[in-house]
């Protein structure tokens, strides 16, 4: 087993008029290469938080998350700009498209960012609009797609760049039964093909269960660490 991710002690807090309005209070977690973990825990436990500091899109209080091995306090705004796009794919629970390009520019992006060419970048981004079935979509804009092929959009555009580890924020929240359980298929493939990670927080019973391993937040902790025996 290869460490991926180490999240060590971490503690958040948020000041909101002077009030210290603590949400994360010591929460330590170990994610293996390829491993599949959900995240479960009531709204407002935290998940949401704990999914931003795990992406390095926000800073820890206190204690250290290690990528790698190595720190993300040591890297320089450059260094994790580069980290979010060649390491981590981000599927948020607001989809966070950028509104004036088409689903397609919107998945080829990140390919683009990491300097791949525009034909490779559009051949990708098509095939991974393909496999979410929105391939009669590709020049839309988000205000011209439904709730759930917006995330779909998304999904594929945290894939483009293969990264080792995919971080979902209820990534089926919008979708009907049948499109979200697609979407769970698509994701174990992703895993299974690319070995890619996929830490998913997640209300939905159905998909927590179908990972080999569930964590459950309360009061600010890892309060139940739930593995399948294999
Ligand atoms: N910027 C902020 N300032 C102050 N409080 C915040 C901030 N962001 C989040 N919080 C508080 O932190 C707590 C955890 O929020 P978070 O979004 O992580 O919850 P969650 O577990 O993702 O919930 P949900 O299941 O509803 O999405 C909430 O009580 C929220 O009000
Ligand atoms: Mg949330």
């Amino acid at each position: 087993m290869t460490l991926l991710l180490h999240a060590d002690c971490i503690e958040k807090y948020f000041l909101l008029e002077g009030q210290k309005v603590e949400v994360l209070k010591g929460l330590s977690l170990k994610i293996e290469a390829g491993e599949r973990v959900a995240i479960v825990g009531s709204s407002g436990a935290g998940k949401s938080t704990l999914l931003h500091l795990l992406g390095a899109l926000d800073l820890p209080s206190a204690g250290e998350i290690y990528f790698e091995g190595q720190p993300l306090s040591n890297k320089t705004h450059d260094e994790l700009a580069r980290f979010r796009n060649q390491r981590l794919g981000f599927i948020f629970q607001f989809h966070h498209l950028l509104k004036e390009l088409t689903a397609l520019e919107n998945v080829m992006m990140p390919a683009l960012i990491a300097r791949e060419t525009h034909q490779e970048a559009k051949k990708r981004a098509t095939e991974l609009l393909e496999r979410v079935g929105l391939d009669h979509r590709l020049s839309h804009r988000p205000s011209e797609l439904s709730g759930g092929e917006q995330q779909r959009v998304s999904l594929a555009r945290a894939l483009i760049n293969r990264p080792p580890l995919l971080l979902a924020d209820e990534p089926t929240g919008n979708l009907d039964g049948v499109t979200s359980s697609e979407i769970h298929a698509l994701l174990n493939d992703v895993n299974r093909e690319h070995g890619t990670a996929l830490v998913i927080v997640t209300h939905s019973e159905q998909l927590a269960q179908s990972m080999p391993r569930r964590l459950h937040i309360v009061d600010g902790k890892i309060d139940q660490d739930e593995r399948d025996v294999q």
